[in-house]
C-alpha cells in the first residue's frame, strides 16, 4: 500500500544505524486524522519539516486519516505541533522494533517435521528458501498438477520462478488466471498468501475442480531481493535492491517501474524515495522479467491478480490517476462478487487511484493495458493495526478468508476465450 516520502532506512541512516540490522526500537506509528483542508496543509507542513516518513494515507470523502512512522527524535516536538493545531492522533504502534520482534514466530519445528520433503506452513513467515523448496518439493512430488518456471534471475542473481498449476488430463490450452506476491518486499502477507493458494491448488484434492477449466500461472515472489533484505536487514525495507545512481540509496519501487504511463503522478526520480521509478520502465530485471514472460501468455491469461498490503481493499485499474477505463463496471462487479465471499475481513472495491492515491507505472495498469480485462491489486490485512508488521498469527485467517473468492474469479475467467 503505502506512498513513502522517505526512504524507510533512510530515517534510520540518519541517527547512524547501521545499515547492516536497523532497529526500530523507539519509532512509532501514529494515526492522525485530518478533517479538513486548513488541517491537511498543516499535516502537510509538519511533514515536510520533520523526519516523519507517510504510511497511509486512505482517502474518504470527508475525513482522512494517514499513518506516519515517527523517529523517537521528533515525537515530543510532533506531539505539541499537533496539539497546537487541534489536530486529533492515536499512537497505533508504541515501538515499532517490539511489533517487528512479535511479529514472526518461531516456526512450529514439531508441525514441519510431520511434512517430509518441504519446510513450508502458514503459522509463520518464512524466507525464500522455504518458499522456494516448498515450489521444487511440489513440482518433483506433482508434475501431472505443476510446472515450475524460472522466468529469469533478480538484480542479485536470485531465481525468479513461476509456478503453473494445470489439470493435464485436458491438454487444451485454457483461460489462465495470473497471480502474483511480494512486488513489495516488506507485505510479508502477500508471499504467505500467494504460496498458500498454491498449496490448496495443488495439494487439497477438495480444490480440483479450480483447475478444470482454468490454468494458474503464480509467482509468489517477485522481487526475491527484497524479500530476503527485510528478513536480515531492514524489515520495511520495500524496493528491489538494485544499485542507482545514489551512492547511498538502492532499489527502485517496482511498483512504479513497468511500463505504462510510467513516470506519472505519485513515482519519483529520486533514488531515495520510496517511490523511485527507475531510469527507464522495466529498468529492474524483475519487472522485465515479469512482464516478458505475462506478454508471452497474454492470449491466455484473462486476469491478473496483484497482492499487496495493507488496508483491505480491491483496488481496479487506472491507477495512474482517477481515470475509468470503458468496461470498469464488468470490472466492478467481479471485485464487488469476489470480495462478498469473505467472511472475516470487510474490503472496500473502487478505482485505485481515487481509493488510494494516483501512481503511475504499477503492474496493474500496464497489465490491463496490454489487452488483460480483468487486473485487480489487491491490499490485504490489516487495516492499519500493525501494518506491515501483521503478527504470524494472522496468516491463515487471512488465507482462509480469501480463498473463496478464487470460485468467483475462476468461474468468471472459465466463460472467457
Ligand atoms: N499500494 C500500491 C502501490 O502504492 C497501490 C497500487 C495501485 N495501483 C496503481 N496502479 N496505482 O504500489
Ligand atoms: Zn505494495
Amino acid at each position: 500500500s503505502v506512498f513513502n516520502v522517505i526512504d524507510p532506512s533512510s530515517a534510520a541512516e540518519d541517527f547512524g544505524i547501521d545499515e547492516k540490522a536497523v532497529s526500530y526500537s523507539g519509532f512509532q506509528v501514529w494515526s492522525v486524522t485530518i478533517r479538513s483542508n486548513a488541517e491537511r496543509e498543516i499535516l502537510r507542513t509538519i511533514i515536510d519539516q520533520y523526519d516523519v516518513e507517510v504510511w497511509k494515507e486512505p482517502k474518504t470523502d470527508k475525513v482522512t486519516t494517514t499513518e506516519l512512522l515517527v523517529v523517537p527524535q521528533v515525537q515530543k516536538e510532533l506531539k505539541v505541533k499537533l496539539t497546537q493545531a487541534g489536530i486529533s492522533y492515536v499512537i497505533k504502534i508504541n515501538d515499532l522494533q517490539a511489533a517487528i520482534d512479535n511479529g514472526n514466530a518461531k516456526h512450529n519445528m514439531s508441525s514441519l517435521n510431520t511434512k517430509a520433503g518441504h519446510s513450508m506452513d502458514w503459522t509463520s513467515y518464512h524466507r525464500l528458501s522455504d518458499i522456494y523448496g516448498y515450489l521444487s518439493y511440489l513440482a518433483s512430488t506433482y508434475p501431472n498438477r505443476v510446472e515450475l518456471i524460472n522466468i529469469g534471475t533478480s538484480y542479485e542473481k536470485r531465481p525468479l520462478y513461476v509456478v503453473r498449476i494445470f489439470n493435464c488430463s485436458s491438454p487444451v490450452v485454457k483461460p489462465a488466471i495470473w497471480i502474483d506476491g511480494g512486488i513489495h518486499a516488506r507485505e510479508w502477507i502477500s508471499p504467505a498468501l500467494a504460496t498458500y493458494i498454491i498449496r490448496q491448488l495443488v495439494e487439497v484434492p477438495a480444490n480440483a475442480a479450480l483447475l478444470r477449466n482454468v490454468d494458474w500461472y503464480i509467482m509468489p515472489v517477485m522481487n526475491p531481493d527484497g524479500y530476503e533484505y527485510t528478513h536480515v536487514s531492514n524489515r520495511l525495507w520495500r524496493k528491489t535492491r538494485s544499485v542507482t545512481s545514489s551512492t547511498s540509496c538502492r532499489g527502485v519501487d517496482p511498483n512504479r517501474n513497468f511500463g505504462y504511463k510510467w513516470g506519472g503522478l505519485g513515482t519519483s526520480t529520486n533514488p531515495c524515495s520510496d517511490v523511485y521509478k527507475g531510469t527507464k520502465a522495466f529498468s529492474e530485471p524483475e519487472t522485465l522479467a515479469t512482464s516478458n514472460f505475462i506478454k508471452g501468455k497474454a492470449s491466455s491469461i484473462k486476469l491478473y491478480l496483484t497482492l499487496h498490503s495493507y488496508g483491505q481493499a480491491a483496488l481496479i485499474p487506472w491507477g495512474y490517476d482517477v481515470v475509468y477505463p470503458s468496461d470498469y463496471s464488468d470490472m466492478l462487479a467481479l471485485a464487488k462478487s469476489a470480495v462478498s465471499k469473505f467472511t472475516k475481513y470487510r474490503y472496500s472495491v473502487g478505482n485505485a487511484a481515487a481509493l488510494y492515491y494516483p501512481a503511475a507505472g504499477g503492474s496493474d495498469d500496464w497489465a490491463k493495458s496490454i489487452g488483460i480485462k480483468y487486473s485487480y491489486t489487491f491490499e490485504l490485512s490489516d487495516t492499519g493495526a500493525y501494518g506491515f508488521l501483521l503478527p504470524a498469527s494472522n496468516i491463515l485467517p487471512v488465507c482462509q478468508d480469501f480463498f473463496p473468492a478464487l470460485d468467483v474469479f475462476a468461474a468468471k475467467v472459465a466463460t472467457l476465450k
